[in-house]
């Protein structure tokens, strides 16, 4: 049976053919779907836990890209699955959990090992307790400008999955933690900032990157860790950044 995936109103334009990994026989299964314009792979997901099968798990809350928690990989790329569109004319789609990460159940991921590393660098600004008013640091300002750019991850570990250094398992902080830790190194009302850059500057931090840049390359939210490594690879050699100059 072929299963309908097109919201009210839209036009089917074919059917696309779904490869779907799933995790107790840790082989694909296959499925048929309607394909329609503009198709999410979410909407495939749904149609297929719809009408095929009940038991296909997989995570999903707010379908506008900002919860992070539908992850996956589309063709061999991590993708947010609310986000990513099938390719128009696609008649294939495979799909697989993320790599990097222990499988729970079918393209559901455990992202505890993504969390703990996050956790290692502090995650959160720490002002100085004794000032009762944080200095105002200007939007147009050097600072921001660091900042800004880097300040929407939304965690759902794509860069972490995409890094061929976390993914083989090693001891490595990963994209999405050194992101973080560079944006609050940047900050100058972060009282940590030495601290930090000890803690990113370990046998698990900034040189384990090799430099390949897939975190990057497969942000959703176009943040750059890459570049946020290699600042942080500066700023161990010539300290902290001074408050509105990075
Ligand atoms: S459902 Fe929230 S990011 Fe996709």
């Amino acid at each position: 049976m072929r299963s309908r995936t097109r919201p009210v109103g839209a036009r089917a334009v074919g059917s696309l053919e779904v490869l779907v990994r799933r995790s107790e026989s840790g082989k694909d299964d296959r499925f048929v779907v309607e394909s329609h314009p503009g198709m999410k792979v979410l909407d495939v997901l749904v149609a297929i836990q719809r009408d095929h099968d009940p038991s296909l798990a997989f995570r999903y809350s707010c379908r506008v890209a900002m919860c992070g928690t539908c992850a996956l990989r589309a063709n061999g790329t991590s993708v947010l699955a609310c986000q990513s569109s099938v390719p128009s004319g696609a008649k294939e789609l495979r799909l697989a959990p993320l790599a990097g990460l222990p499988v729970l159940r079918d393209l559901v991921v455990d992202p505890a090992p993504f969390f703990a590393r996050w956790a290692a660098v502090t995650p959160y600004p720490v002002p100085d307790a004794a000032v009762s008013a944080p200095a105002v640091v200007r939007p147009d300002s050097p600072e921001r400008r660091t900042i800004d750019p880097a300040l929407d991850c939304i965690t759902c570990g794509i860069c972490y999955s995409s890094c061929s250094v976390s993914d083989e398992g090693r001891d490595f902080l990963g994209p999405a933690a050194l992101n973080r830790a560079m944006v609050l190194i940047a900050d100058s009302r972060d009282t940590m900032r030495t601290e930090r850059l000890a803690r990113i500057g370990r046998l698990d931090g900034i040189d384990r990157c090799h430099y390949i840049g897939a975190c990057s390359a497969c942000c959703p939210k176009r943040i750059d860790p890459f570049d946020a490594i290699r600042r942080l690879r500066r700023w161990r050699v010539t300290g902290p950044p001074a408050a509105g100059a990075t």
